[in-house]
This record gives structure tokens, C-alpha cells and sequence, in this order.
């Protein structure tokens, strides 16, 4: 194989956006995602046509200057880069308005290849957007553990200053406290499970669980709340029992969850209905399964939520979710433990029709062989 060709078939064979010029900063050699990158018709061409951009343009400049070679491959130590040149640079326009930035590398080639260098183009945005998430998440959670201890300083001071002799307000301010307190508490066990969900997320789980009894059993744990707020549970689980491999104490946070959701802002339709269903062949999960379908008759959610509506914090109406003590993180928990699980989550809703949260799991562990 010739010299280009051999060049042509490294940069080609390369993950990233790569393209190879010749000693006169010539493009030689360019992959697809360069191209689409830099143009579709980037051969023959002087890079710097390509992409005007000074910085890298200068450090081609350099790295094909006589000597450079020479001079780095005496660089002392295992740190040696070969005379590679990084830089993070700008190019193009992004879709979303954001210049988007690429880590660009610029490195010689060997004399036995042409000399020439290999410019490689990494896009910044993913990592960029996990940076984001991450920083809204601890904004998130600073945000809402302040509302709550600002609540709890304001009272301190009030019962050490202007209500220090009145018992009335005082037991009122201390309910209150007592509340702020327990949503504190509530929040952190919620993040310290979502975190446990997260990093377990890849173990299947091994245990078996008769969906039917869990199902009861959190109908019944939920009994009283969905008394008091007059809502009737109708639970439709069959005679049979409905065995899938399933972590029993996840599942059962998932049904609690989606059932409390149910009756706290779906509660004004004055039922909740819980079927389970069996799916001998689910298209999806490619096999058999279950399927648990719990609905209301309440306000229902306007269609531009329900995308969002799984994420860490989302809430339709973060007041009253407050009010009721929300923390906003029980869908977010719901979506690893059935990502967990394998199964899927669907929701549907419609404002003034009320909504509806099915779960599919698999009745068997992908992992598991078939039977026979
Ligand atoms: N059945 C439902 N009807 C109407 N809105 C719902 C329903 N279920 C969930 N929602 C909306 O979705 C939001 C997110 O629910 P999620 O369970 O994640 O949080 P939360 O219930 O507010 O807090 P937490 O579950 O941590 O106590 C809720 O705040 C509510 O606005
Ligand atoms: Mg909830």
C-alpha cells in the first residue's frame, strides 16, 4: 500500500473527526465526520481554508515547521506527546445558538508517512452537557434544602424574640418546624436512594416477587391517605399469582410512588384504578410480561410536562408539590428501578382527562436462558 493510501485508511478508520495534510498544510486524507465537520470536499485543499481559525492554523504552522519534529522527540520521559499541539477552539455555529467547542489536536507525522500532521477534532458537548447537569442538580439541591432551613431560622428567631411568651404561636411555629424537618430528611433519604438506584443499576436483580401481593400490600399501606383525601382505590390484580424477577423493596417504592402520585394530584376525580395485567408477548421486551396500569380521574397533565416529567426535581407545579411535601425526585427514582428492572415506563395523560402511569416489567431476566 502507498503512503496516502495507508493514510487514507488510518484516518478513516478513526472515531473522531480526523484530517491528514501534507507537509504545505495541504488536506490529504479526511474522515467522514470531518467532513461533515469542515465540508464535504475538503481534498487537495490548504487546510486553513477549511477552517479559519488563527490558533490552529498556527500550531499546523508549527508542527510542520522544519525541526519540530526533531526537537520533540528528544522530550524527556514517558509524558512525551510525539510534538502533538492541544488547543480548544470554536468552530462552526451551533444549532442551538451555542459556538460549540472542539478540543483540537494537532500532531506530526513520521517522515516514513510524508511528514505532514494529523488533526483531530474532539466535540466538547457532551461532556459540556454532563457538566451542566451536573451543576443544575447541585443547584437544585442547595435550592431546596435552603426553603426549608430558611423556614427553620426565621421561627428560631421568632421564638426567641416576639413570640417568646406566646404558647399559642408557639406550638403552631413548632408543628411547622416539625414539618420543615421532615421534608429536610424526606429529601435526603430520596437523594441517598436515587443515588443507591444509579450505582445498582447495571446488577439485575435476582430475587423473585409476586407482583400481586406487592401491589396489595401497598394499596393497603396507602389505604389511609387515600381515605382521608376521599379518593377509592380499586385494585384488579387477578387470582394468579405474577412472579418476575424483581427487587421487592425497589418495586415496591415504584408502586408507592406512582399510587401517592395518583392520589395527591389526581385525588379530585375521587378514584384511583390499579390493573395487572399479563403480556404473553410484549414486543418490546421481546417475551412475556406484566403490565401494571394505574390511573386517575384528576386534572391530568398538560402534554409539554410529560417529557420532563421523569427528571430530577420537575414538578408541574412545584408550589404545591411542595405543599404536599414533594421533593420532586419520585419519578426520577421510578424511571432507574424500571430501567433496572428492564421494563418500561409510559405515561399518558390529558388535562381534565386525568393520567395514566403504565409499567412494563419482563417476566423473565433477559440473562436468564430459556427454559428446555
Ligand atoms: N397522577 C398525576 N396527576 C397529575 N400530576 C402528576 C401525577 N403524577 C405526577 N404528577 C406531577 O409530576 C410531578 C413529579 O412527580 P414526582 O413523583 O417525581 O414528584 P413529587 O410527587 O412532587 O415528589 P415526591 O415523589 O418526591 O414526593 C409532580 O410534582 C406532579 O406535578
Ligand atoms: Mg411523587
Amino acid at each position: 500500500m502507498d503512503v496516502a493510501r495507508q493514510i487514507d485508511a488510518m484516518v478513516r478508520a478513526l472515531p473522531v473527526a480526523v484530517v491528514a495534510v501534507d507537509r504545505r498544510a495541504r488536506v490529504i486524507a479526511a474522515n467522514d465526520a470531518a467532513r461533515r465537520l469542515l465540508g464535504p470536499d475538503p481534498l487537495d485543499r490548504p487546510f486553513v481554508t477549511l477552517l479559519r481559525n488563527p490558533g490552529v492554523n498556527q500550531a499546523i504552522d508549527r508542527v510542520l515547521a522544519p525541526g519540530h519534529l526533531a526537537a520533540s522527540a528528544s522530550d524527556p520521559g514517558p509524558g512525551g506527546n510525539g510534538g502533538a499541539l492541544t488547543m480548544r477552539a470554536a468552530i462552526g455555529a451551533g444549532s442551538s445558538g451555542r459556538e460549540p467547542y472542539f478540543d483540537v489536536t494537532v500532531a506530526p507525522l513520521p517522515a516514513t508517512l510524508g511528514g505532514g500532521a494529523l488533526v483531530t477534532l474532539i466535540d466538547t458537548a457532551p461532556v459540556e452537557g454532563a457538566e451542566q447537569i451536573r451543576r443544575d442538580f447541585v443547584a437544585n439541591v442547595s435550592h431546596e434544602l435552603r426553603t426549608p432551613l430558611t423556614a427553620l431560622i426565621g421561627f428560631i428567631e421568632t421564638l426567641r424574640g416576639p413570640a417568646r411568651n406566646d404558647a399559642a404561636a408557639r406550638d403552631r411555629f413548632l408543628d411547622i418546624m416539625e414539618r420543615e424537618t421532615h421534608r429536610m430528611n424526606r429529601l435526603v433519604s430520596d437523594l441517598l436512594s436515587l443515588s443507591r438506584v444509579e450505582s445498582g443499576e447495571r446488577l439485575r436483580p435476582v430475587a423473585r416477587v409476586d407482583l400481586a401481593v406487592l401491589l396489595g400490600g401497598v394499596a393497603t399501606t396507602l389505604g389511609p391517605a387515600a381515605e382521608k383525601a376521599g379518593v377509592r382505590i380499586e385494585l384488579d390484580t387477578g387470582d394468579a399469582p405474577a412472579w418476575i424477577p424483581g427487587d421487592q423493596d425497589q418495586l415496591t417504592q415504584v408502586f408507592q410512588n406512582i399510587i401517592e402520585n395518583a392520589i395527591k394530584y389526581g385525588g379530585s376525580g375521587g378514584w384511583v384504578g390499579i390493573a395487572l395485567r399479563e403480556i404473553t408477548h410484549e414486543p418490546m421486551l421481546r417475551g412475556p410480561a406484566y403490565s401494571i396500569e394505574i390511573a386517575d380521574r384528576g386534572e391530568g397533565i398538560d402534554a409539554i410536562h410529560l417529557p420532563r416529567l421523569t427528571e430530577r426535581f420537575y414538578r408541574v407545579d412545584t408550589h404545591r408539590s411542595r405543599e404536599k411535601g414533594g421533593t420532586g425526585l419520585g419519578l426520577a427514582i421510578v424511571k432507574h428501578i424500571v430501567a433496572r428492572h428492564r421494563g418500561r415506563l409510559r405515561i399518558h395523560s390529558e388535562r381534565g382527562q386525568g393520567s395514566r402511569f403504565t409499567i412494563v416489567l419482563p417476566q423473565a431476566s433477559a440473562a436468564q436462558p430459556p427454559a428446555g
